[in-house]
């Protein structure tokens, strides 16, 4: 089989119906609804799902192939230091979508991936997509912790092998498995190892490793072209999402814009009223002044008057003294005092 080889077939061509974000897994969808129709898995479990952009992919894949697939995906739905840790409304969000579209032959399992390994039957697993946290010795311990429950058909899917930075250690993982199995890499998207793990694989399986092995570009191209489009529809998705929050946004400031606007005109409707006391308040006291100012005056011309008319009684009876009548009856005056 050639690249050229590949069918033109609908899982080639896969329209995923969720299409959220964070969408670090959205260029990985076409290979994965391929891979879902060739491989038609009896079980499949995904170790860390989020927001579910990957397992309702999956999902919708198995319904589209019309496979009896069981499917599981386990997560706290919590976040960890890489996805960081986020609230409750992430799993609601998916177990709504979930439960109406997927309930029939899929469950969502809110644990940590070391408790549900029990729950599954040794050789059980045809497919296995690990993708919680990603250092080194995580992704080594989910294997490690997992593989002896997949069988000798399994597949398993790792996700972020393409990322070298910080603590990200599933490239280094990764390059450890590659030299024990057959595998296929895809390096878009933060690069997606496949590994052949089963010693029993589909002929769709291995006629697509050989190719791979003989010409790694063409497929890793071809995949990465069909997943640009779910990429591309993704982030247009999210931009325009970005771009309704901006408009609400916008729509919730010139609101505050208006209400300040009027609170505003209130506060300057309040300091003229203000003003407009204090005229008053200064023109009543102007007045209440000048009528002080002027009965002040009114009683400081009375005083002066009534000091005038002292002045002139004053002046009568000095006269009245100085005169001769009033010297000449002081002897009368005497003696009316010793009779007294
Ligand atoms: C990278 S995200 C999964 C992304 C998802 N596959 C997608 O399509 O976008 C990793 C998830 O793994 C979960 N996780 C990490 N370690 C876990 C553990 N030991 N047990 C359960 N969940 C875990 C986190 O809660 C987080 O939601």
């Amino acid at each position: 089989m050639t690249a050229q080889q590949i069918a033109i077939e609908p899982a080639l061509l896969f329209d995923p119906e969720r299409i959220v974000w964070p969408a670090n897994w959205a260029g990985h969808v076409p290979f994965a609804a391929w891979l879902i129709a060739h491989q038609k898995p009896a079980m499949l479990v995904e170790l860390g799902t989020h927001n579910g952009f990957s397992y309702s992919a999956f999902c919708q894949a198995v319904q589209e192939a019309q496979l009896a697939t069981r499917c599981y995906a386990i997560d706290t739905w919590e976040g960890d230091d890489h996805s960081g840790y986020y609230g409750e409304h992430i799993y609601q969000d998916i177990k709504a979508w979930h439960d109406a579209r997927f309930a029939g032959f899929s469950e969502l399992r809110r644990t940590t991936f070391d408790q549900a390994v029990a729950e599954f039957a040794d050789g059980s697993i045809d497919l296995l997509h690990i993708d919680g946290l990603h250092t080194y010795e995580a992704v080594k311990h989910d294997f490690d912790t997992w593989r002896a429950k997949l069988s000798s058909r399994a597949i398993v899917l790792f996700h972020d092998t393409d990322v070298k930075q910080h603590d990200f250690g599933v490239w280094r993982f990764w390059e450890e498995l590659t030299a024990h199995y057959p595998h296929l890499h895809f390096t878009h998207c933060n690069g997606l190892g496949v590994l052949l793990y089963g010693n029993e694989q589909p002929v769709a399986l291995t006629a697509l490793h050989a190719q791979f092995q003989q010409d790694p570009n063409s497929l890793q191209r071809l995949f990465a072209q069909l997943g640009e489009r779910i990429e591309l529809s993704a982030y247009s998705r999210e931009l325009e999402r970005q771009r309704d929050e901006a408009v609400e946004l916008k729509t919730a400031m010139e609101h505050q814009r208006n209400n300040l606007d009027h609170q505003l005109q209130q506060l300057q409707q309040l300091h003229q009223q203000q003003e407009q006391l204090h005229q008053q308040q200064e023109q009543l006291h102007q007045q209440q002044y000048h009528q002080q100012q002027e009965a002040l005056a009114d009683a400081s011309q009375q005083a002066e008057r009534q000091q005038q008319e002292l002045d002139t009684q004053n002046a009568h009876m000095e006269a009245l003294l100085q005169s001769k009548s009033w010297r000449l009856t002081s002897p009368l005056r005497q003696l009316a005092k010793w009779v007294r």
